[in-house]
Formats: structure tokens, sequence, C-alpha cells
């Protein structure tokens, strides 16, 4: 499986308990205490999975949380839901992803969220899903995403979606 390139030192893992949690500040209290109070125990629980992006002194640069979930047909744009069946759909859900404050700016968030696309990709060949969504904190967040094709579900401007096609031709597999 191909993996992003990440700069040089820095290594991505699956969250640990010897993980530097605590201090993880990437400005948003909502994502702060998701990765320091609830991502290893949802990962524990098989609920969702969290990669910490470790910077060269071990600390954490930046995660992302990936879960499973389902939408409903009603709830898909017109042109995606139209050859689906009308009932709850899978989809991947980019739960959380965060950049350190110290370290934002400098490309990682790109890079995160190229890997977490990745890992939806790869997982995709095994459990289907009809799109990746994702719920943006705020508008910087959302702006940052939409940069990546990603586009609003109907009637909820802070949920976006991006379709197993859209993700598997951004990997070059169409
Ligand atoms: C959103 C976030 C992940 C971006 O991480 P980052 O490593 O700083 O982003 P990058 O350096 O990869 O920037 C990529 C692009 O995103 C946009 N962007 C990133 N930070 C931005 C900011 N503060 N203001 C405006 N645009 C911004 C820019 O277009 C930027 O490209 P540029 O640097 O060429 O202008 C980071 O700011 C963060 O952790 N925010 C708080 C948590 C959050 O909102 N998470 C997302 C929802 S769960």
């Amino acid at each position: 499986m191909s993996t992003v390139a990440f700069p040089q030192g820095f290594r991505l893992e699956l969250l640990q308990r010897s993980h530097p949690r605590g201090g993880f500040d990437c400005e948003q209290d909502q994502v702060n205490d998701w990765l320091r109070t609830k991502a290893l125990q949802h990962q524990d629980k098989r609920l969702s999975v969290t990669k910490a992006l470790l910077d060269p002194h071990g600390e954490i640069a930046g995660f992302y949380t990936l879960a499973t979930g389902q939408v409903d047909f009603g709830d898909l744009p017109t042109e995606l839901a139209k050859q689906l069946p009308r009932r709850a759909l899978p989809v991947a859900v980019l739960a959380w992803l965060g950049v350190s404050r110290v370290h934002q700016r400098q490309k990682l968030g790109d890079l995160l969220l190229a890997q977490a696309l990745r890992d939806c990709y790869e997982a995709g060949r095994t459990f289907a899903f009809v799109a990746v969504i994702l719920d943006c904190v705020n508008d910087r967040a959302k702006s940052f995403y939409e940069r990546w094709d990603f586009a609003e579900l109907p009637g909820n401007p802070y949920r976006l979606f991006l379709s197993a096609k859209s993700l598997a031709a951004m990997m070059g597999q169409l």
C-alpha cells in the first residue's frame, strides 16, 4: 500500500497510549479535546481509528480519525443518489483532522488529508462505501476541504462529501 511522503523525520503511527496527547493544540477546542480525551478510547472500542503524525521530537504534529457510517439515500445529492437503492448507505467518515499550532501552514494538513483519503480508498477495495463524508468545525476548515473537491450535502452546509468515484479518480484509479 502506497503512502504519502511526510517531511524527513516525521512518522505516521496508529495512535498509542505512549503518544503525548495531552499537550496537543490545534487552536480548536473540540478537536483538541477529541485527541486528548476520546480518540484512544474510541479506538480501543473499535469505533474509529486515529493516526498520529509525530514530529522529529516525538510530539504530535497532527492527526486524523476515520470511522464508518451511514447516510440516508435522501441526504445525498441527486446526481450521486440516482443509481443507488433507497435506503441507508455506507460511507467512510473523516471524523477529525488537526495540525498542531506550531506546525500549521507547512502543508502537513494537506499531507494528512491525502493520507486519510488514501486509507479510505484502500479500505474501500475491501469494504465498499458510496462517499467519504466529514463535518466542518468552521468556515476556515470548510475552505480547506473544498480545495480538495469536497462538496456540500444538500441542506447541510457544514457536512461535505466526496463520492467514491471522485476518490478513485483522485487516486488515479479510474
Ligand atoms: C485546517 C488545518 C487542518 C489546516 O492544516 P495546515 O497544516 O495548516 O494546512 P496546510 O499547511 O496544509 O494548508 C493547506 C491550505 O489550507 C488553507 N489554509 C490552511 N490554514 C489556513 C488559514 N489559517 N487560513 C486560511 N487558509 C488556510 C490554505 O489554502 C493552505 O494553502 P496555502 O498555505 O498554500 O495558502 C489546521 O489549520 C487545523 O488543524 N485547524 C484546526 C482544526 C480543524 O479545523 N480541523 C478540521 C476540522 S476537524
